[in-house]
């Protein structure tokens, strides 16, 4: 089975990936800058299938086969560049969003690139970026009993690595895979996670996005 590392995988939205992962059978390591504090956060992830948590530094994690990068946005390019020949002719998703806090919105900010996955692509050359995760809910990703029914929208330049994305994501309980498409609609995908949360705290709800009329 594909091993899946998680970088910043101690935070809500790591977990909240790694916990549906792990139900749906695959082997999942939680990176963090301390690996002690992975560790416990593994332990504390009760998940439901054959899959297995584990906690390691980031650079365990940067191992697996295929691998998540799911810390904040300015330190997201930081934490790559130093794992550039772990990461080396891999799959390597990012569910980061680039957004500001202003009043009662969240405001996308554009990074020179136009979006953090083009940011991660520059930094990871040898790498092959797919877009995915971007507007879920961490608290409902955790809570394996919330009902969550969401739709994971998917983009890379490489057919074969966001079909490979894809079919994982429909492994996960409460998710369904829909590719998108290139990697040029990466700023618009991670922008419109700062409509979702917007829209979640002016009406307190945790919404999350599920497209309407495709075929199943
Ligand atoms: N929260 C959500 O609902 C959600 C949903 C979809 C996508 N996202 C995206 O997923 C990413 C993570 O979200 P989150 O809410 O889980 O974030 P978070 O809790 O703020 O950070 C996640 C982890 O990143 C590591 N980290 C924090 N600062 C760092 C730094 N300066 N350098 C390196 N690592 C650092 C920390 O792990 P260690 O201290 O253990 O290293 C932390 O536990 C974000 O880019 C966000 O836009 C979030």
């Amino acid at each position: 089975m594909t091993t899946v590392g998680i970088l910043g995988g101690t935070g809500p939205a790591g977990r909240g990936v790694a916990i549906r992962l792990a139900s749906a059978g695959y082997d999942v390591v939680l990176g963090s800058r301390d690996a002690g504090r992975a560790e416990k956060s593994a332990a504390g992830l009760r998940a439901r299938g054959s899959g297995t948590l584990q906690g390691a530094a980031n650079e365990g994690a940067a191992s697996c086969d295929l691998v998540v990068i799911a810390t904040p946005w300015d330190s997201a390019v930081l934490t790559v560049k130093d794992l550039r020949t772990q990461l080396a002719d891999k799959t390597v998703i990012s569910m980061v969003n680039a957004l500001v806090r202003e009043g009662r919105e969240l405001v996308p900010l554009y990074p020179p690139r136009g979006s953090m996955a083009a940011q991660l692509a520059f930094a990871l050359p040898r790498s092959t970026i797919v877009g995915a995760f971007h507007h879920l809910p961490a608290d409902q990703m955790l809570d394996l009993d919330s009902g969550l029914d969401g739709d994971v929208v998917i983009f890379s330049d490489d057919d074969a690595a966001r079909q490979r994305v894809a079919d994982m994501v429909d492994e996960m309980p409460g998710l369904r895979a829909v590719i998108a498409g290139s990697m040029s609609l990466a700023s618009a995908v991670e922008a419109f996670t700062a409509v979702c949360t917007s829209i979640n705290i002016r009406h307190k709800v945790h919404s999350y996005v599920k497209l309407a009329g495709l075929k199943d």
